[in-house]
């Protein structure tokens, strides 16, 4: 074409076409859209879609941090002590997450999986040392997920180990919480009962106000002050790190009990 008639069609034709229609015009090429998790997750045959419906989720909470080159860390790689068995997770992250390092962590060895950007690390999830050097060999995760033995005892104690050391801004996911419930995992039937991975939740949930909290002599926990967001859906739950410290209007509420207050001498 030559420049008079480029230059014709920008003035004329392309103010009245869409910007698709112009570009299809130019001969353009659409950028090819990326597949969201659900559509990784149905091609690598994860559980984390169609058994759970955790995908759209993940998305929800991850998308923003899609390009980044980040350390994420999965606790169960599945598959159990079958021989070249599992993994089907840590292959669907690996394509999510374009330039991530992907770690996964489980007790039995899985290093058949391992490849550039995945890497296995045979370890128990309540094993400090372990998991501190993961941490020291791959960098401090962005991601870490939780889908190991699904035990509150285990859950918990990684939760422990793990939470303090990662940075603000990262996203820490609790899967099949479901076990909460179940004594053949370690549960309690009672929704109520104290010390399963719910209880710990719930807590965490309180945590979130704990500026408004008026009894004077209470102590912030590190949960309290370093869990930005608790996002709880059916059998997962993902929390968000981050400061924890926006202040209070209760000196209101104070102000107004002290005024009621009788004085001791009134007594
Ligand atoms: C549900 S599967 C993981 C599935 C996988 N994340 C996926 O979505 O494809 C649970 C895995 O946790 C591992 N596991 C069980 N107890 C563990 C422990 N104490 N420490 C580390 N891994 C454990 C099991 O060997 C099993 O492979």
């Amino acid at each position: 074409m030559s420049d008079f008639l480029k230059r014709t069609a920008v003035r004329h034709v392309k103010p009245r076409l869409s910007p698709a229609l112009w570009a299809r015009l130019r001969g353009d090429r659409e950028p090819p859209s990326r597949p969201d998790l659900t559509e990784i997750a149905a091609r690598t045959g994860t559980d984390k879609w169609g058994v759970h419906f955790y995908t759209p989720h993940y998305e929800r909470h991850l998308a923003h941090l899609r390009d980044e080159e980040l350390v994420l860390l999965e606790i169960g790689v599945g598959g159990y002590a079958r021989d070249g068995k599992g993994g089907a997770s840590l292959r669907m992250w690996k394509r999510y997450f374009p330039r991530a390092q992907v770690v996964g962590l489980d007790i039995e060895d899985k290093s058949f999986l391992d490849r550039p950007r995945l890497t296995t690390v045979q370890a128990d999830q309540t094993d400090p040392t372990a998991l501190r050097g993961v941490l020291e060999r791959f960098g401090v995760p962005t991601v870490v997920i939780d889908d190991g033995s699904h035990r509150p005892a285990d859950i918990l104690a990684t939760f422990e180990i793990l939470f303090p050391l990662l940075p603000d801004g990262a996203i820490y996911a609790i899967e099949d919480i479901q076990t909460s419930y179940w004594p053949e995992f370690g549960g309690q039937e009672d929704p109520s009962a104290p010390g399963t991975t719910m209880a710990f939740v719930k807590a965490l949930v309180d945590g979130l106000n704990h500026e408004e909290f008026l009894t004077p002599s209470y102590e912030p926990t590190y949960t309290d002050t370093h869990v930005r967001a608790v996002h709880c859906y059916h059998n997962l739950v993902v929390l968000e790190k981050g400061d924890n410290l926006e202040g209070s209007n209760k000196r209101k509420v104070l102000r107004k009990r002290f005024r009621e207050q009788p004085r001791s001498s009134e007594a």
